[in-house]
């Protein structure tokens, strides 16, 4: 495991967005898992400054998003399918029958999960996967639990996260109470994992989840065991490590 601290929001934003633009750059036809939220917005930021200076190309590059709520019309602005097209997929070169993101409106949500594991199955191994981490520890929407699923699967949003996630609607009474997820194993069988955290309020998971015992209380204290993970945090978040 690899952890870099950074003094501020900018240089943590152009390290995450250069090893993406790094990635692309090296290997036109890459295939990289994406993360919503807070934490990433501000890496896509300057990934579409690159893009834009013409430094790199997306027309190739395939993405796997980690997760979408259940029941959000694809195009409600709370979605992730909006999220990715409005921080990214609008503003750069990448084709859009090669970005996936699960339909948190399939008929059959076992359906949907086993479709979007056969297709990242058949694309090949992820080459980089982007990662935020929920004050409880989920990644993607993988929750504290007894037990961890390894595919893509439906998931109930604990409260906390629905709470957290209030921040982006109007009320806590808007946000899904479900969502599709990425299980742990897929998480984790990607070639390299990046890791982002912000904030003082995430300092206390972070520590637990690099440095506590490897349990499914904690999601993301899995990532411990991956043989090529990076983690970038600012100061706040690193502050108790
Ligand atoms: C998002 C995702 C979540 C978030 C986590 C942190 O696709 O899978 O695990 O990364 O909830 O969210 P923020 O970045 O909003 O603090």
């Amino acid at each position: 495991m690899i952890i870099h601290k950074f003094e501020s929001q900018q240089a943590l934003n152009e390290v995450g967005a250069g090893m993406i633009t790094a990635l692309a750059q090296m290997n036109p036809h890459a295939i990289i898992g994406l993360a919503t939220g807070g934490t990433p917005v501000g890496i896509y930021e300057e990934i579409v400054k690159s893009y834009q200076k013409g430094r790199v190309s997306f027309r190739n590059v395939t993405t796997f998003n980690l997760d979408e709520y259940v029941g959000l019309p694809e195009d409600h602005p709370e979605s992730y399918h909006s999220y990715m097209r409005h921080h990214l997929f609008d503003h750069i070169d990448i084709q859009l029958n090669n970005t996936n993101i699960p339909n948190g409106n399939a008929s059959d949500p076992s359906v949907e999960c086993g479709q979007y594991d056969a297709l990242m199955e058949k694309m090949g191994q992820v080459d980089l996967q982007i990662l935020g981490i929920g004050h409880n520890g989920h990644i993607g929407f993988n929750e504290p639990a007894s037990e961890l699923r390894s595919g893509t699967h439906l998931v109930e949003l604990k409260q906390e996260t629905r709470e957290a996630n209030a921040r982006f609607f109007d009320s806590i009474d808007q946000v899904p109470t479900h969502a599709l997820t990425m299980g742990v194993g897929s998480i984790l069988k990607a070639k390299s994992i990046m890791l982002v955290v912000r904030g003082a309020d995430k300092a206390k998971i972070v520590k637990q989840a690099l440095t506590g015992p490897i349990t499914t209380d904690c999601p993301a204290s899995l990532l411990q065991t991956h043989p090529h993970l990076i983690v970038l945090l600012d100061n706040e978040a690193g502050s108790e490590l």
